[in-house]
């Protein structure tokens, strides 16, 4: 282990002059770090200081002018560099080789896993399960920082509803109260209860804000949505992901309503700092500040890197503007510097806070690393999360679970066998030699007695149909066919919005082809977003989404086809009929002509406007009955609580999990109300015939809307109560709310 040798004598002590910095990171019970950031900063030159706020991406290593830079004390962070040995090693030029030995925060993107690829966010949400989301948060987390990661940009916490969208893999999805909860289940798995634990990276809510809302679902596009959607839809997991403590923000792309966020003053400053209290980092999207300059609000480098200096904007990642072109203009007096230290103060405010002043590796070292990286425990936790996460949504004539009976399982398909796609769209150091593909998956779970044929079909993207004819005939001679279609894993994810959203290619040919072979047919979708397959859900008996479910994909797959694991998971996203139906969402509006028969109410002519599967929809292997829905009170005071009650029982033959799912509908109030707007859900496993009654809380953080002057406020009047297995349909109850 290289010593950490100082090259300066100065045992740096800081006790944070920050008024609650590092304590509004760091959990109360855990002492601030004593570190003296005023005197640091008051020995260091505006270059040392703008060089705090720099924050380079490398390409595997620090290149020899990088290395330059940070010797001069220009350099805050690197992003991109991982590997114990690596980070060990610039981490020690950063404290031993330059004036000031401020050690780096060292970024990487974490999304579902470092080395170990758990499921991607969107099918995590599908489990509607915060521990296992902070589970594999955790995991990832002590991969990550053993390879010496101390900052992951993640969670992404965005609400998208327009599955065109290529992020909306990377997301919880379309709901604020589900996306909220995941916000801070991953913020509690990446930083733990102490940022200074060597299993522990500062996390990243991002991207701040309303990312989601791209016109067109094009990916960087603008946005353009009333600050109440943006405080009652977008807002919500970036406040929950600060209130779980997340120690920085991500400011994002766009603009909305005309302001680009990295230059959103009231966004970055009033309102997450004001508002909300948040006195951690604020980190730019990669070249976000200089992006100002083609929004069209900066004429120049230096004008952008003024305005988000100003606005807010911490850490310049990348463009480099920051580090050479502002220091003339704080000689020049036209920025000050005193937002220049503040700036700096929440750079270093995070480096004690995970600890670095006292140990630079954060505990890194490479026998921690060779330790850790793709642990079993990590594995089968992956194996673990990825049941939970498929989402059973046809299952005609019980066709499944596969029984032994079925002799011949003919696997179809070029996501079958493919090893990448299952990885999704951005596992970091995943290895898709790592991975198990769903027919890996089904071989080796097949009986003695089943034969498993496999034939790819097609491609993913081509129009060559030349295989269809083979996989044809191989489905023609087995006992049931498992389709494996859907996306590559770069099909989702940035800079990947589809102007469609059915089955790619020839796909949905080979799907019919085989279809109508008489054979009956399982269709798995891997995908990065819901696809529309609206034929599929008429014509084919078993329909599973599968998402793209990382490392163990084909062990949770042929888990659940075999019925090892009775499928739990619930849509975390509506699924559409047709792409010309989005942004399609649950928790619409009811206009003045909610769809009817009736001829001038708001439908289309030539599609229904119902979904073709529901938010929170989901099957299981045995069936769940809801009854005896009881509320505390038949009234409750605007900061009153009422307690909502129901008793699930599994009425099926074998055991299962259900999600059950408190909605609210405030039927009148003084702006328009969501039909549905979530406000609880519990997971609930049950034994064949078990009965548990589920008991759910409502207050003013459900209740509450922005009235007409935007004012939080809780309004009187009746409220509906549903509870039941998805956004439809379930039982109903209402109760008033009374000054
Ligand atoms: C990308 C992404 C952001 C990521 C950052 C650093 O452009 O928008 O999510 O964290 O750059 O890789």
């Amino acid at each position: 282990m290289t010593p950490v040798r100082r090259r300066n004598t100065l045992c740096i002590v800081i006790t944070l002059a920050l008024g609650g910095g590092v304590s509004a990171i760091l959990p109360a019970q855990t002492p601030a770090p004593r570190r003296n950031i005023d005197s640091l900063l008051a020995r260091m030159t505006l270059e040392e200081k703008f060089g705090q706020l720099n924050l380079p991406s490398v390409d595997n290593r620090p290149s020899a002018e990088q290395l330059e830079l940070l010797r001069k004390g220009l350099v805050g962070g690197f992003l991109n560099l991982t590997g114990a040995a690596a980070t060990r090693e610039t981490q020690r030029v950063a404290v031993t080789e330059s004036r000031l030995g401020i050690p780096l925060l060292l970024g990487y993107d974490v999304i579902h896993g470092y080395r170990t690829t758990f499921p991607i966010p969107l099918a995590e949400a599908s489990t509607w399960d915060p521990a296992a989301v902070e589970a594999t948060a955790h995991a990832a987390a002590r991969e990550a920082a053993a390879a010496g990661v101390n900052w992951t940009f993640a969670p992404m916490v965005d609400v998208a509803r327009d599955p065109r969208w290529g992020r909306i893999s990377e997301g919880a999805g379309e709901d604020p109260y589900l996306g909220s909860v995941l916000a801070a289940a991953r913020v509690h798995g990446f930083q733990g209860a102490d940022l200074r634990a060597p299993d522990a990276v500062m996390a990243t809510a991002k991207h701040f804000a309303a990312y989601g809302g791209a016109e067109g679902g094009r990916d960087y596009n603008t946005v353009d949505v009333s600050e109440r959607t943006l405080r009652e839809i977008y807002l919500p997991p970036f406040r929950a992901a600060v209130e779980a403590g997340a120690g920085s923000i991500m400011t994002s792309f766009n603009e909305i309503a005309g302001t680009p966020s990295h230059a959103n003053r009231w966004l970055v400053t009033a309102l997450l700092r004001g508002e909300w209290k948040f006195s951690g980092l604020v980190v730019s999207d990669w070249t976000g500040v200089e992006e100002l300059r083609g929004h069209g609000v900066a004429g120049s480098r230096a004008d952008a890197g003024k305005l988000a200096l100003e606005t807010g904007v911490d850490m310049d990642m990348v463009s480099r503007i920051y580090v050479d072109d502002l220091p003339a203009l704080v000689r020049a007096g036209r920025i000050p510097v005193a937002t220049v230290d503040a700036a700096v103060r929440r750079v270093l405010a995070a480096k004690a806070a995970l600890g670095l002043f006292d140990d630079p590796y954060h505990g890194a070292t490479v026998e921690r690393e060779q330790a850790v990286l793709l642990a079993p425990e990590h594995r089968k936790l992956a194996r673990e999360v990825a049941r939970e996460a498929i989402v059973l949504l046809r299952n005609e004539a019980a066709l499944l679970p596969l029984t032994s009976a079925r002799h011949t399982v003919a696997v179809i398909g070029p996501l079958a066998d493919d090893k990448s796609a299952a990885l999704g769209s951005w596992p970091g150091h995943g290895d898709p030699r790592d991975a198990i593909t769903p027919l890996e998956g089904i071989r080796a779970r097949a009986g003695e007695g089943t034969k498993v044929v496999y034939a790819k079909g097609c491609g993913i993207t081509d129009s060559a149909a030349a295989g269809i004819a083979d996989a044809v005939a191989l489905a023609r001679g087995a006992d049931i066919a498992v389709l494996v279609l859907g996306e590559a894993g770069d099909m989702s994810g940035e800079a990947a919005s589809r102007s469609t959203l059915g089955l790619p290619g020839v796909q949905e040919q080979l799907l019919e082809a085989v279809q109508g072979t008489g054979t009956p047919v399982v269709l798995v979708v891997m995908s990065g977003r819901p696809l529309a397959v609206a034929w599929a859900a008429e014509h084919v008996p078993a329909i599973v989404q599968a998402w793209q479910l990382g490392v163990e994909t084909g062990h949770a797959l042929a888990d659940v086809l075999f019925g090892d694991v009775s499928p739990s998971g619930k849509l975390p996203v509506t699924v559409p009929r047709s792409v010309g139906q989005v942004p399609i969402y649950y928790n619409h509006k009811n206009t003045g002509r909610p769809p009817s028969a009736e001829k001038y109410t708001s439908k289309y002519i030539d599609l229904p406007v119902s979904p073709l599967f529901p938010f929170g929809y989901g099957l299981s292997y045995t069936s769940f009955e809801y009854k005896d829905l009881k509320l505390s009170a038949p009234s409750i005071t605007p900061n009153g609580k009422l307690r909502v009650s129901v008793t699930v029982t599994n009425t099926g033959a074998r055991e299962g999990a259900e999600v059950a799912q408190l909605y609210l509908h405030d039927e009148v109030a003084s702006v328009t109300r969501p039909v549905r707007a979530l406000a609880g859900f519990q997971r609930v496993p049950l034994k064949a015939g078990e009965s548990r009654t589920v008991d759910f809380e409502v207050g003013a953080k459900q209740l509450g809307l922005y009235d007409q002057n935007m004012k939080f406020t809780v309004e009187p009047g009746r409220v509906r109560v549903f509870v039941g297995g998805s956004s439809v349909g379930g039982l109903e109850a209402e109760f008033e709310v009374r000054r």
